[in-house]
């Protein structure tokens, strides 16, 4: 089972979208056995897949929806409320992830979703042996047989800044996306994020180093020079890493967060749909990096 974690810290560079983008291609396209796990506390991702809770009262904050195999009748359900999320990994409740309906009814599709408030509580722990534990749970989770035999694929999506749940998802991965904006923040902040991996990498043995599937340039304006310039650096700076496929900003993937968007996958726009030829490319060079070189020849 492959781990794949889209992080970085600055917000707002594509980190979810990507992770959506991906999570229908290998579900739908490859048909693999594929988890998403929604770790951010803003629940964007969540929203994407499901029809989750907004509640009127604020407190409670986004939940996930009533579980569809929830029987508040059924005495083996007795110690639950109905309700799963990807909170529950840390407060070692039972885990029942969501079949994504959406894309296309596929049933390949699973979903862990966000849980704001209780996504908060774990975010927010400042004793250090608390943090510590929430940074190896992850891993731990994904580690059980159950899980590994499940699904062949988990991609995790983190939400932005610092934070114990992203160097959860840090410790848990196999492989990291790093979807950046060109501009110079972001970019600035890139050879920390790199550091950060290869801390990671220190507590691991040599089989086991944090792939870098690469780093993504997104929303990519061929006419400004900023942009220009910026990726020019960031391909002399990280030469290894940088994906090869740079992804335009273009309507075709922001129209897609509508609800009622028509078509809600990019996989369903016309093929002459330049987000969409983009979004193929792009999956299928993490598809190399994730299953080798030669998976799509396998496939066809
Ligand atoms: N290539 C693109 N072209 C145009 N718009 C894009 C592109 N990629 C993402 N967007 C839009 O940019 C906005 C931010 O993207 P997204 O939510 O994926 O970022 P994020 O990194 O997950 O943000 P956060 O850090 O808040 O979780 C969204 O409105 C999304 O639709
Ligand atoms: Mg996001």
């Amino acid at each position: 089972m492959k781990v794949l974690t889209v992080t970085n810290r600055k917000g707002g560079v594509g980190k979810t979208t990507q992770t959506r983008t991906l999570c229908e291609y290998f579900s739908v396209t490859r048909r693999m056995s594929t988890l998403a796990i929604d770790l951010d506390s803003q629940c964007s991702l969540s929203h994407l897949f499901l029809d989750m809770d907004v509640s009127q009262a604020g407190e409670q904050g986004t939940r996930p929806p009533i579980h569809p195999d929830y029987n508040s009748e059924d005495p083996d359900y007795a110690d639950w409320n109905g309700r799963s999320s990807s909170a529950d990994i840390f407060f070692h409740g039972e885990i029942f992830p969501y079949r994504v309906q959406y894309p296309d009814g596929a049933d390949t599709l699973d979903i862990l979703p966000a849980n704001k408030q209780q996504l908060t509580t774990v975010e927010e722990q400042d004793q250090p042996s608390l943090i510590e534990r929430v940074e190896n749970r992850l891993r731990e989770f994904l580690s059980l047989p159950d899980v590994q035999e499940a699904y062949d694929l988990v991609i995790i999506d983190t939400g932005p800044g610092e934070s114990p749940l992203a160097r959860s998802a840090l410790r848990a991965c196999t492989h990291v996306l790093i979807p950046i904006e060109l501009e110079p923040q972001c970019v600035r902040a890139l050879s920390e994020m790199i550091s950060e991996i290869r801390h990671e990498d220190m507590r691991r043995t040599l089989e086991t180093q944090v792939q870098v599937v690469g780093i993504q340039p997104n929303k990519f304006k061929v006419r400004r020079t900023l942009h220009k310039s910026l990726l020019n650096t960031v391909q002399k700076e990280f030469k290894q890493y940088v994906s090869p496929v740079v992804l335009p900003d273009l309507s075709g993937f922001a129209e897609r967060d509508a609800d009622l968007a028509v078509p809600r996958s990019l996989f369903h726009l016309p093929p002459s749909n330049k987000a969409k030829i983009k979004a193929v490319e792009f999956c299928e060079f993490v598809d190399s990096k994730l299953f080798g070189e030669t998976a799509h020849a396998k496939q066809a």
